[in-house]
């Protein structure tokens, strides 16, 4: 099952999981439809090493994903686990982010066999070096504000980027530094933004009339530095978050008289095909989380560490956070203006 937000990648696990499977253990698959959801209400489809063929490059998932969980339904971890076990099922591939996979713990905690994927373009997942889809974000991310530069050269502008990452800003910190950011603004780092415009005054004193700010849709500004209303909330009740780059934009242009303009990344970062190093990764979760099953090493997740894939236990991985390292932070910083 795939589920929470999708990500580039989704697909290439999904086939890497069922060719090892079937090819090379001759196990059956199944996938279940919609995240949780399909689990508990065993809406799944069948899955062969036919079906999974052409799969690698494919964005989006085959199997659907939802921000559902067990813990929305009447019952639903015990009716997941009924699912697994009445479907005959001997493992369960939960490929997922921080959330998904606190349900799969769950689950093992009743006694279900989950082997945990870690997803998300956030790269949020404690006890793995890199979550898939990360890479592609920034890839995608990056390519934009290179994009934004020359239109933010032509017309003097300040142009403010708003990307992904709710509570961690591992995607603003890398496609900051990758595309030249004269400011990035994360959530681990509240900003003042009187400072970020005297970083611009001093930058177009030099005689470089144009900037780009870099901002996790997550970014805090240090209390009472810039208001935030009510946050609007999606069907599931999660916090939409968002609009921090409009603030931005406007409050530079307020401070410093800089004309700015507000590209908000959003979607886009999610979609379309995986790079070619998520592509190897995903491929490469996908043939560890089979291994795990046959390994019986259930209430696991398969996890990057240096060169290798290792499995880590689930519940050293939930509710652990993966904050951008200063260290990386100081890096972008002699870079910004
Ligand atoms: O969790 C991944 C993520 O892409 C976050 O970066 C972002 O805040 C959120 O999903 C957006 O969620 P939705 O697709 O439900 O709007």
């Amino acid at each position: 099952m795939t589920g929470g937000g999708d990500c580039p990648g989704l697909n290439a696990v999904i086939r890497a999981v069922t060719k090892t499977a079937t090819r090379s253990f001759g196990d059956e698959v199944v996938g279940f439809m919609e995240g949780w959801q399909g689990v508990i209400e065993r809406n799944f489809i069948d899955l062969t090493n036919y079906d999974t063929s052409g799969l690698i490059d494919q964005g989006g998932t085959i199997l659907g994903t939802s921000r559902s969980s067990p813990g929305l339904y009447d019952g639903g971890l015990e009716k997941a686990k009924n699912s697994i076990e009445e479907m005959g099922l001997h493992a369960l591939v939960v490929i997922g982010g921080d959330g998904t996979l606190r349900a799969a713990h769950e689950l093992e905690t009743l006694g279900g066999n989950v082997v945990g994927i870690p997803k998300t373009i956030d790269n949020d997942i404690a006890g793995t070096e890199y979550t898939f889809g990360f890479n592609t974000a920034v890839q995608i991310a990056t390519d934009l504000i290179d994009r934004l530069r020359t239109t933010a050269e032509s017309h003097n502008r300040v142009m403010v980027v708003e990307v992904m990452g709710r509570h961690v800003g591992h995607v603003a910190t890398h496609a900051g530094i990758a595309g030249g950011a004269e400011v990035i603004l994360i959530p681990e780092q509240p900003f003042d933004i009187e400072e970020v415009c005297e970083r611009l005054r001093r930058r177009h004193a030099t005689g470089r009339y144009s900037s780009i700010i870099v901002a996790a849709e997550g970014a805090l500004p240090r209390e009472g530095s810039v208001e935030f209303g009510e946050p609007e909330r999606d069907m599931w009740g999660n916090v939409k978050i968002g609009g921090i780059g409009d603030l931005i934009g406007k409050s530079v242009e307020q401070h410093t008289g800089f004309e700015s303009r507000v590209t908000v990344l959003g979607h886009v970062q999610r979609g379309g095909t995986p790079t070619a190093y998520d592509r190897v990764l995903c491929t490469r979760y996908g043939v560890a989380a089979v291994e795990a099953i046959h390994d019986r090493e259930f209430g696991t997740m398969v996890a990057l560490t240096g060169d290798t894939i290792a499995r880590v236990r689930l519940n050293e991985v939930i509710d652990h956070e993966k904050p951008v390292s200063q260290r990386l932070y100081d890096v972008a910083s002699h870079f910004f203006a």
